[in-house]
Protein backbone atom coordinates (compact mmCIF):
# COMPACT_ATOMS: atom_id res chain seq x y z
CA UNK A 1 0.00 0.00 0.00
CA UNK A 2 1.01 3.64 -0.79
CA UNK A 3 1.96 5.81 1.94
CA UNK A 4 -0.86 7.68 3.05
CA UNK A 5 -2.16 10.53 5.29
CA UNK A 6 -5.12 11.76 6.83
CA UNK A 7 -5.09 15.76 5.66
CA UNK A 8 -7.55 18.01 6.62
CA UNK A 9 -10.93 17.28 8.43
CA UNK A 10 -13.07 18.33 5.39
CA UNK A 11 -16.28 17.93 7.75
CA UNK A 12 -16.19 17.39 11.43
CA UNK A 13 -18.14 15.33 13.59
CA UNK A 14 -20.21 18.52 15.29
CA UNK A 15 -21.01 19.83 11.24
CA UNK A 16 -22.20 16.18 10.27
CA UNK A 17 -24.45 15.74 13.43
CA UNK A 18 -26.13 19.35 12.52
CA UNK A 19 -27.03 18.06 9.15
CA UNK A 20 -28.37 14.49 10.22
CA UNK A 21 -30.77 16.70 12.12
CA UNK A 22 -31.29 18.80 9.13
CA UNK A 23 -31.57 15.93 6.64
CA UNK A 24 -34.35 14.32 9.07
CA UNK A 25 -36.33 17.47 9.18
CA UNK A 26 -36.90 17.63 4.80
CA UNK A 27 -36.70 13.66 4.74
CA UNK A 28 -39.05 12.31 7.99
CA UNK A 29 -42.72 12.94 5.47
CA UNK A 30 -41.58 11.27 2.77
CA UNK A 31 -41.20 8.42 5.55
CA UNK A 32 -44.29 7.96 6.74
CA UNK A 33 -45.69 4.83 5.59
CA UNK A 34 -47.11 2.16 6.91
CA UNK A 35 -44.83 -0.05 4.69
CA UNK A 36 -41.40 1.41 5.19
CA UNK A 37 -38.45 0.10 4.61
CA UNK A 38 -34.56 1.58 5.06
CA UNK A 39 -31.53 -0.20 3.44
CA UNK A 40 -27.90 0.44 3.81
CA UNK A 41 -25.46 -0.17 1.62
CA UNK A 42 -22.53 -1.58 3.62
CA UNK A 43 -19.98 -1.47 4.25
CA UNK A 44 -19.44 2.69 3.76
CA UNK A 45 -23.48 3.51 5.19
CA UNK A 46 -22.89 2.30 8.63
CA UNK A 47 -22.63 5.26 10.67
CA UNK A 48 -24.95 7.54 8.71
CA UNK A 49 -27.14 5.03 8.86
CA UNK A 50 -27.06 4.15 12.80
CA UNK A 51 -27.52 8.07 13.08
CA UNK A 52 -29.89 8.26 10.86
CA UNK A 53 -32.47 6.00 12.04
CA UNK A 54 -31.70 7.20 15.52
CA UNK A 55 -32.51 10.87 14.33
CA UNK A 56 -35.31 9.73 12.36
CA UNK A 57 -37.34 7.42 15.54
CA UNK A 58 -36.98 11.23 17.24
CA UNK A 59 -39.60 12.21 14.78
CA UNK A 60 -41.53 9.23 14.98
CA UNK A 61 -40.95 7.31 12.10
CA UNK A 62 -39.94 3.53 12.92
CA UNK A 63 -39.85 1.18 10.06
CA UNK A 64 -37.81 -2.21 8.94
CA UNK A 65 -34.26 -2.14 8.69
CA UNK A 66 -31.82 -4.50 6.30
CA UNK A 67 -28.36 -4.02 4.69
CA UNK A 68 -27.53 -4.76 0.89
CA UNK A 69 -23.93 -5.69 0.10
CA UNK A 70 -22.56 -3.99 -3.40
CA UNK A 71 -19.42 -3.89 -4.57
CA UNK A 72 -17.83 -1.74 -7.30
CA UNK A 73 -14.55 -0.82 -6.10
CA UNK A 74 -12.40 -3.67 -6.11
CA UNK A 75 -9.69 -1.93 -4.14
CA UNK A 76 -8.39 1.91 -3.99
CA UNK A 77 -9.91 4.61 -5.60
CA UNK A 78 -10.61 3.08 -9.01
CA UNK A 79 -14.21 2.21 -9.74
CA UNK A 80 -14.57 -0.74 -11.67
CA UNK A 81 -17.61 0.33 -13.41
CA UNK A 82 -19.35 -3.01 -12.63
CA UNK A 83 -21.79 -3.24 -9.61
CA UNK A 84 -22.00 -6.82 -7.75
CA UNK A 85 -24.34 -8.29 -5.18
CA UNK A 86 -22.03 -9.57 -2.78
CA UNK A 87 -24.83 -9.97 0.24
CA UNK A 88 -28.37 -9.42 -0.93
CA UNK A 89 -31.69 -7.71 1.31
CA UNK A 90 -33.46 -10.22 2.84
CA UNK A 91 -36.95 -8.37 4.02
CA UNK A 92 -40.08 -9.21 1.90
CA UNK A 93 -40.05 -5.24 -0.07
CA UNK A 94 -43.79 -6.41 -1.61
CA UNK A 95 -45.19 -2.75 -1.68
CA UNK A 96 -42.63 -1.24 0.27
CA UNK A 97 -41.91 2.27 0.01
CA UNK A 98 -37.47 1.89 0.50
CA UNK A 99 -35.39 4.42 1.08
CA UNK A 100 -31.40 3.46 0.06
CA UNK A 101 -29.14 5.17 2.33
CA UNK A 102 -24.98 4.83 1.06
CA UNK A 103 -22.33 7.25 2.07
CA UNK A 104 -21.23 9.04 -1.01
CA UNK A 105 -23.15 9.52 -4.42
CA UNK A 106 -19.98 9.22 -6.63
CA UNK A 107 -20.28 7.84 -10.75
CA UNK A 108 -23.94 6.77 -9.76
CA UNK A 109 -23.47 3.19 -10.41
CA UNK A 110 -23.91 1.78 -7.59
CA UNK A 111 -27.28 3.80 -6.37
CA UNK A 112 -28.78 2.94 -10.09
CA UNK A 113 -27.90 -0.52 -9.68
CA UNK A 114 -29.15 -0.67 -5.92
CA UNK A 115 -32.68 1.23 -7.04
CA UNK A 116 -33.09 -1.23 -9.87
CA UNK A 117 -32.68 -4.18 -7.74
CA UNK A 118 -35.26 -2.69 -4.99
CA UNK A 119 -37.45 -2.24 -7.76
CA UNK A 120 -37.33 -5.20 -8.53
CA UNK A 121 -38.14 -7.17 -6.10
CA UNK A 122 -42.23 -5.45 -6.07
CA UNK A 123 -41.37 -2.33 -4.22
CA UNK A 124 -43.90 0.58 -4.44
CA UNK A 125 -41.33 3.37 -4.64
CA UNK A 126 -37.57 3.70 -3.98
CA UNK A 127 -35.96 6.94 -2.71
CA UNK A 128 -32.10 7.57 -1.62
CA UNK A 129 -30.75 9.02 0.79
CA UNK A 130 -26.94 10.15 0.93
CA UNK A 131 -24.34 11.59 3.23
CA UNK A 132 -21.89 13.31 0.16
CA UNK A 133 -22.42 13.74 -3.34
CA UNK A 134 -19.51 14.35 -5.91
CA UNK A 135 -21.60 15.09 -9.06
CA UNK A 136 -18.79 15.93 -11.11
CA UNK A 137 -17.82 12.76 -11.11
CA UNK A 138 -21.08 11.39 -12.52
CA UNK A 139 -21.43 8.71 -15.66
CA UNK A 140 -25.72 8.63 -15.18
CA UNK A 141 -28.34 11.07 -14.51
CA UNK A 142 -29.10 9.14 -10.81
CA UNK A 143 -29.32 11.96 -8.41
CA UNK A 144 -30.30 11.03 -4.31
CA UNK A 145 -33.55 12.82 -3.13
CA UNK A 146 -31.60 14.11 0.21
CA UNK A 147 -27.98 14.79 0.03
CA UNK A 148 -25.74 15.57 3.15
CA UNK A 149 -23.17 17.75 1.59
CA UNK A 150 -22.09 18.24 -1.90
CA UNK A 151 -17.74 17.76 -2.33
CA UNK A 152 -15.83 18.86 -4.92
CA UNK A 153 -13.60 16.14 -6.86
CA UNK A 154 -11.38 14.52 -4.16
CA UNK A 155 -11.07 11.25 -2.24
CA UNK A 156 -12.13 11.45 1.17
CA UNK A 157 -12.16 8.94 4.61
CA UNK A 158 -13.92 8.50 7.45
CA UNK A 159 -17.80 8.08 8.88
CA UNK A 160 -17.64 4.82 7.33
CA UNK A 161 -15.72 5.77 4.28
CA UNK A 162 -12.92 3.74 3.49
CA UNK A 163 -9.45 3.78 1.91
CA UNK A 164 -8.87 -0.22 1.16
CA UNK A 165 -11.28 -0.45 4.08
CA UNK A 166 -9.31 1.46 6.98
CA UNK A 167 -10.99 4.82 8.41
CA UNK A 168 -13.90 3.86 8.35
CA UNK A 169 -14.15 4.43 12.36
CA UNK A 170 -12.96 8.09 11.79
CA UNK A 171 -15.86 10.34 13.53
CA UNK A 172 -15.10 12.57 10.95
CA UNK A 173 -14.90 13.15 7.08
CA UNK A 174 -11.25 14.13 6.24
CA UNK A 175 -8.74 13.88 2.87
CA UNK A 176 -6.16 11.39 2.31
CA UNK A 177 -3.72 12.19 0.40
CA UNK A 178 -1.23 9.52 -0.99
CA UNK A 179 2.54 10.73 -1.58
CA UNK A 180 5.35 9.86 1.26
CA UNK A 181 5.82 12.60 4.22
CA UNK A 182 8.09 12.06 7.21
CA UNK A 183 5.50 14.48 9.27
CA UNK A 184 2.79 12.83 9.29
P1 LIG B 1 -20.40 5.01 -7.34
O1 LIG B 1 -21.00 3.71 -7.75
O2 LIG B 1 -19.25 5.41 -8.25
O3 LIG B 1 -21.39 6.14 -7.16
O4 LIG B 1 -19.62 4.76 -6.03
C1 LIG B 1 -20.16 4.72 -4.81
C2 LIG B 1 -19.17 4.02 -3.90
O5 LIG B 1 -17.81 4.36 -4.23
C3 LIG B 1 -19.36 4.49 -2.50
O6 LIG B 1 -20.35 3.74 -1.83
C4 LIG B 1 -17.97 4.35 -1.91
O7 LIG B 1 -17.80 3.05 -1.38
C5 LIG B 1 -17.02 4.53 -3.08
N1 LIG B 1 -16.41 5.89 -3.09
C6 LIG B 1 -16.60 6.86 -4.02
N2 LIG B 1 -15.90 7.98 -3.72
C7 LIG B 1 -15.27 7.72 -2.54
C8 LIG B 1 -14.40 8.50 -1.69
O8 LIG B 1 -14.06 9.68 -1.91
N3 LIG B 1 -13.95 7.87 -0.57
C9 LIG B 1 -14.29 6.59 -0.25
N4 LIG B 1 -15.10 5.83 -1.00
C10 LIG B 1 -15.59 6.39 -2.16
MG1 LIG C 1 -15.95 1.85 -0.35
Amino acid sequence: MDPHHIRNVLITEEQIRERVRDIVVHMAEDCRSDNFVMIGILRGSFMFFADLVRELNRDGIHGRVDFMMLASYGSGTASSGQVEVVKDCTEDLTGADVFIVDDILDSGRTLAFAKEHVMSKGARSCRACVLLDKPSRRVNTMQAEHVGFTIEDEFVVGYGLDYNNFYRELPYIARVTFEADGNS
